[in-house]
């Protein structure tokens, strides 16, 4: 899983692949490299394990420049991050190759074209593309019939683009699974995985379809479809614009994002509810006219999106009144289902790029549901187009790994699709005007909760030396307890688990010891009473407890724990109030721990690969 970029223009074409690379490093960050062919057309590649910056550095005193080029950020899926298992891979100074995707029979192909003197360099799956495209080439292909060929062999995802100093300014590029998107310039193109890479080039893009190769040169874009017949695809306008990010006054994008919640849900509120109704414009006509018709709703996600996904089953139970599954992206798409009639799918991705919610929601659309509808934060992602309706969640750019503002806003747009669905349901408007009031004062509750770090931030320093912790919750605070672990693992490396606090005393009390920081979220519900025992359970084990709890909660007579008062909540919205000193807890974890808070070690922000 990776991000490719490639240009083809009458300028040096470094600078674009550079800035291109930059806005892709969200697909991963092990290795980066570019390879351009200069002005006597030899190929010129430069490789670095690391970071783009890595790589900008090298590029400083490394000669690379040409008019035509590809590039490539790394997250290894085979072969360890390192200089040599760095894209572009090259084969005999001749043809240069970027992939972002698996290669499923890489081992019987390598098998195979080292039997004819090929040499690899590399433990990538990705070498025997290039080896492949040049024995093609060799044999008289040109260089797009070599691609095809080579693509023909190939089982697996990917998206390539490749250059050859056989054929200076042609570049070619073919998709099946990744995405691929070709960006139209005044006399020059380019590819690239997302537009991201490409707006502060053009706003003219075609988005590829499945089995699609394409040709570029300075003047030209040829689009061939799976039959190879040339094919005319629609071109976008994208409104998108360079959108740099700066961090401010905040040590990280992380802590920025956090602090930018309270915004983030105004905006996601923001014309979609009015005068104690949700109302149902928000979801664009097509929506409108399928809600009618539901009677169960199946969501689909990955990550922390799953998480957003299994709170509001409970609110979709509980205040529409519909059955509700939740199912990982991963496992739904390679299982049997039984979808029971009137079924709406919603998907729930950041991104809208993660490879398994896609290859999910593709699925689902030949399984029988009434609708699709996507839940996402970024417009014109491959999400958003595959989905019959969508609701932006508008939280703006997440530069950090771990998710947090995409998350409350994910949540936020989910009560009001559950408020939407409900009052065709079991809800009477007298309860939907109170939810509509919950949400209305939620940025309010959030910004209170956010006055809290000090006292968190004392908390985190007891974790700092910690291996393990254990998240405990109830009800719709239970998955809040799970993305609260989720977030300490990801940025602190402490490994973190969650549990329904009933489940306690069916395996993980014989974890607690005073090694093992317990912390729970107990608003103040009907589960409080039972919750309480569950911690005394815990606290007669030696266990160190840290409770989050509502300002009115009768929790003093609790010994042995550490309390933070949290915000008196109403019940609905508690679990997106709750998340954040979760997350701010893990972020000050972290911060004692020194690690790379926005970018963790191993993780992508967006996993486009299975
Ligand atoms: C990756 C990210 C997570 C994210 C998950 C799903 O694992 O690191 O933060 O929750 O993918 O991504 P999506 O973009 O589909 O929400």
């Amino acid at each position: 899983m990776c991000g490719i970029v490639g240009a083809v223009a009458h300028r040096i074409v470094t600078p674009v692949l550079l800035e291109g690379l930059r806005r892709l490093e969200y697909r991963g960050y092990d290795s980066a490299g570019i390879a351009v062919l200069d002005d006597s057309e030899q190929l010129q590649r430069v490789r670095k394990q690391g970071k783009i910056k890595a790589l900008e550095t090298a590029l400083e005193t490394h000669y690379a420049e040409g008019k035509i080029g590809i590039a490539h950020t790394r997250w290894a899926t085979h072969g360890v991050p390192s200089e040599r298992n760095a894209h572009p891979h090259v084969c005999r100074d001749t043809v240069a190759v970027v992939h972002n995707g698996i290669i499923e029979n890489h081992d019987a192909l390598r098998r195979k074209l080292m039997l004819k003197g090929y040499e690899f360099e590399s433990e990538t799956d990705t070498e025997v593309i290039v080896h492949q495209v040049h024995e093609f080439l060799e044999a008289g292909l040109d260089l797009r019939k070599a691609v095809l060929r080579t693509c023909a062999i190939l089982e697996g995802a990917y998206a390539i683009a490749v250059i050859s100093s056989r054929t200076p300014g042609r570049l070619v590029a073919a998709r099946h699974g990744s995405p691929l998107v070709v960006g139209l310039g005044e006399s020059e193109n380019f590819v690239a995985s997302d537009i991201f890479a490409l707006v502060g080039e053009t706003q003219r893009f075609i988005f590829l379809e499945d089995g699609d190769n394409v040709e570029l040169t300075t003047e030209t874009v040829q689009v061939y479809d799976r039959d190879q017949q040339p094919a005319q695809r629609p071109v976008h306008e994208t409104k998108l614009v360079v959108d740099a990010v700066e961090r401010g006054e905040y040590r990280h994008y992380m802590q920025k994002e956090i602090h930018e919640q309270p915004v983030a849900i105004e905006k996601t509120l923001d014309g979609r509810i009015r005068a104690g109704h949700v109302l149902d414009a928000a979801f664009g006509p097509l929506a409108e006219k399928a809600f009618d018709h539901i009677r169960s709703v199946q969501i689909v996600a990955c990550g922390t999106s799953y998480h957003a996904g299994m709170v509001a089953r409970y609110w979709m139970e509980a205040i529409a009144g519909l059955p509700c599954s939740v199912e990982v992206a991963s496992e739904f798409r390679y299982r049997k289902h039984v979808v029971p009639p009137g079924t709406l799918f919603v998907s729930i991705s950041q991104s809208g790029e993660t490879a398994d919610t896609l290859a999910a929601l593709k699925e689902a659309k030949h399984l029988g549901y009434v609708h699709t509808l996507a839940i996402c934060n970024v417009p014109e992602s491959s999400i958003v187009r595959e989905s019959e309706s969508t609701l932006m969640t508008r939280a703006g750019l997440e530069v950090g790994v771990a998710s947090t503002k995409a998350f409350t806003t994910q949540l936020t747009a989910l009560l009001l699709l559950v408020v939407a669905l409900g009052k065709r349901n079991a809800l009477s408007a007298g309860q939907e005007a109170k939810i509509v009031k919950e949400l209305e004062s939620l940025p309010e509750q959030i910004r209170h909760v956010l006055r809290l770090e000090d006292e968190i931030q004392a908390w985190a320093e007891q974790f700092g030396d910690k291996q393990h912790a254990l998240y405990l919750g109830r009800g719709a605070q239970y998955p809040v307890a799970m993305e609260g672990a989720l977030k300490l693992k990801e940025i602190s490396y402490i490994h973190a688990e969650a549990y329904p606090s009933g489940e306690l005393k069916h395996g993980p009390l014989a974890l607690i010891d005073d090694q093992m920081p317990v912390v729970a979220v107990a608003p103040n519900n009907e589960l409080l009473e039972k919750l309480k025992s569950n911690l005394q359970e815990v606290h007669a084990r030696g266990g160190q407890l840290y409770v989050f709890a509502d300002v009115d909660a009768p929790m003093e007579n609790v010994p042995g724990v550490k309390l933070l008062r949290v915000a008196a909540t109403d019940e609905v919205v508690a679990p997106i109030v709750y998340t954040v000193p979760l997350q701010m807890l893990a972020y000050h974890v972290a911060l004692i721990k020194g690690t790379d808070v926005d970018q963790p070690r191993n993780l992508a922000k967006s996993v486009t690969v299975e």
